[in-house]
């Protein structure tokens, strides 16, 4: 039983700037909500942008949201449960006092007991709100899992879980879809659409592609690592093979060959068509998106 709390991990993480929108999830995640969906469920791999996704969702304040970023510590239910009431307490002043003190007693209730009073406290609320469970993936507990599903099965109409994953959930999934209390983005939505991979290398990544030439990316971009990795080192080499095979299609192939040129002599190719070094092109960017470039580079996978 933790005493004391790592209050980062209860609240959403900061927003970067130059955030490419992702107004059609957005969409996505608001009409779950609107039809009465319990559960909205988030899987793909890392970097697939999920953790953004629902914090540019909560920051827009539709409807108010409790988070917690769960770690490997948090893999046993008095753990899971203190942080659960943590989290409600950021929406809800002193809700679950009762259960926290039973968790420190010396011989608590068991999980689902202390859940219902919970459930119990939260059966009053009216308005909707929201509970996002960031990275489900480092629970490895059936004892949470069924707690879990415990919680969704027995949720106020007015409370909406909201759980990303890098796997499949061991959660009643077909029984919430048939009932139609599901929404679910996998990593087929959450990849770039040709026109968020246009608006990330030309706005965040700050290049000016054609139109063809970014619809010859596209296919590489499947995640934002990819893309860091496109603009960080050798990838971009990995890239123009693509782009190039794909050149029957892209008469414009000019930008990309200049690329694969500079990038032949250790150069970078830069929006305003002048060719930098790689530590010039960094300073050209974002502070915040160039540390990233460099950890990445710095370690390749
Ligand atoms: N909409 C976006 N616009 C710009 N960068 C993004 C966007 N979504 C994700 N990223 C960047 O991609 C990286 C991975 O995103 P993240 O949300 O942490 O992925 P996941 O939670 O799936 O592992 C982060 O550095 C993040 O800033
Ligand atoms: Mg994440």
């Amino acid at each position: 039983m933790p005493n004391i709390l790592i209050h980062t991990k209860i609240n959403a993480p900061a927003l970067r700037r130059n955030l490419v929108s992702r107004k059609r999830l957005l969409t996505l995640l608001l009409d779950g909500i609107k039809q009465g969906h319990k559960l909205t469920f988030i899987s793909a791999p890392a970097g697939f942008g999920k953790t953004t996704l629902v914090s540019e969702w909560i920051t827009s304040g539709e409807v108010p949201a409790a988070w917690i970023a769960l770690d490997e510590s948090d893999d046993n239910t008095s753990r899971f449960l203190t942080y659960l009431i943590a989290a409600l307490q950021t929406l809800i002043t002193g809700v679950g006092e009762g259960v926290l003190a039973a968790l420190q007693s010396s011989q608590p209730s068991s999980a689902k007991d202390l859940l219902t009073t919970l459930l119990n406290e939260l059966s009053s609320t009216e308005d909707d709100f929201i509970l996002v469970l960031d990275d489900y993936q480092a629970i490895d507990s059936k004892d949470v899992d069924e707690l879990l599903t415990f919680l969704v099965e027995h949720m106020p109409p007015s409370m909406h879980l909201v759980i990303t994953t890098r796997e499949d959930l061991r959660l009643p999934l077909a029984r919430l879809r048939a009932q139609n209390q599901l929404t679910e983005i996998r990593a087929a939505e959450l990849r770039f659409t040709e026109n968020e991979a246009a608006d990330f290398l030309n706005q965040v990544m700050g290049l000016n592609l054609s139109a063809e030439n970014i619809a010859a990316l596209t296919p590489a971009l499947q995640s934002w690592k990819g893309c860091y990795k496109m603009a960080a080192t050798s990838r971009i080499n990995h890239l123009t093979v693509i782009a190039k095979k794909r050149q029957e299609t892209n008469k414009n192939g000019d930008l990309i060959r200049r690329f694969r040129d500079a990038r032949k002599r250790g150069m970078f190719l830069c929006k305003d068509g002048k060719e930098r070094t790689f530590q010039e092109w960094l300073e050209t960017l974002p502070p915040e998106l160039a540390a990233k470039i460099l950890k990445i580079a710095g370690h390749p996978e």
